[in-house]
């Protein structure tokens, strides 16, 4: 079972570099699946059930979401009705959309999972009793847990607290990618952060001279996603059986 994750993908220059970029990584690594983070797809904040339409017909299967996931008001019915995009678990039922959805490949359940940290995010219900919800819950042959969130510690803990009931714990938010990619004792994939995909002479997808200004100022900012070339794509690679994960790292 081979799985493409695609970090998230930033705006315009995150759509275009996977339009230009996927294909050769199809023919390189031939997935099974194709995920990917799009709560900034559409100009940075959010998704647009318009850019999640785009994003499948690029190839992805599956968009995992984060804190951004309320950002854009009409995506809301899609994500009640649209099983192939997850919103983090631990938000509570009241809110639109679900936390996890399964695909079935070569007769496998493939199961995938969204869960938000707490550290520096909402305070959400807890991630560990989300996720471990879900597990009990849900027949799976295969789980893939993209944990999104910004401490470092609080996406490791996740790693090891699944380590041996999932495939794979990947990290996502920062926007930076993590050279600690490894396969954990009790054989779990896991990174801390894939990295993000598109600008890539920005500050996190961001103008750098608007974010600069707010860190200097602490006045208040708009940000707008960084359009100018060069773009990057961040990604991993996944091979469930062989137990391999690979960072991918492509910068024009
Ligand atoms: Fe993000
Ligand atoms: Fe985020």
């Amino acid at each position: 079972m081979k799985v493409i994750f695609i970090g998230d993908i930033v705006g315009s220059p995150g759509r275009d570099i996977v339009e230009e970029h996927l294909p050769l990584i199809i023919e390189k690594y031939n997935p099974d699946l194709i995920v990917a983070n799009g709560e900034n797809a559409a100009g940075g904040k959010g998704l647009t059930p318009k850019i999640a339409d785009e994003l499948f017909e690029l190839g992805i299967e599956i968009i995992t979401m984060g804190n951004h996931v309320w950002d854009k008001k009409e995506l809301y019915p899609m994500l009640e009705s649209d099983l192939r995009i997850v919103r983090p678990a631990n938000y509570p039922d009241a809110a639109p959309g679900k936390g996890y959805t399964t695909v079935k490949i070569d007769g496998k359940n493939l199961l995938i999972i969204n869960v938000s940290g707490l550290v520096y995010l909402d305070n959400l219900n807890c991630p560990f009793k989300a996720v471990e919800e879900i597990l009990n819950n849900v027949t799976y042959d295969y789980a893939i847990v993209d944990m999104h969130g910004e401490a470092t510690s609080e996406k490791l803990a996740m790693g090891w607290f699944l380590d041996g009931k999932v495939s794979a714990v990947l990290g996502t938010h920062t926007h930076v990618q993590t050279a600690d990619h490894r396969v954990l004792k009790e054989g779990t994939l896991y990174i801390t952060d894939v990295g993000m995909t598109g600008p890539y002479d920005g500050i996190i997808g961001v103008e750098k001279e608007v974010v600069i200004d707010k860190f200097i100022s602490k006045m208040p900012a708009r940000f707008t996603v960084l359009t100018d070339r060069p773009y990057q794509l961040n990604a991993v690679f996944l091979d469930l059986n062989e137990k391999i994960i690979t960072p991918i790292r492509i910068v024009e």
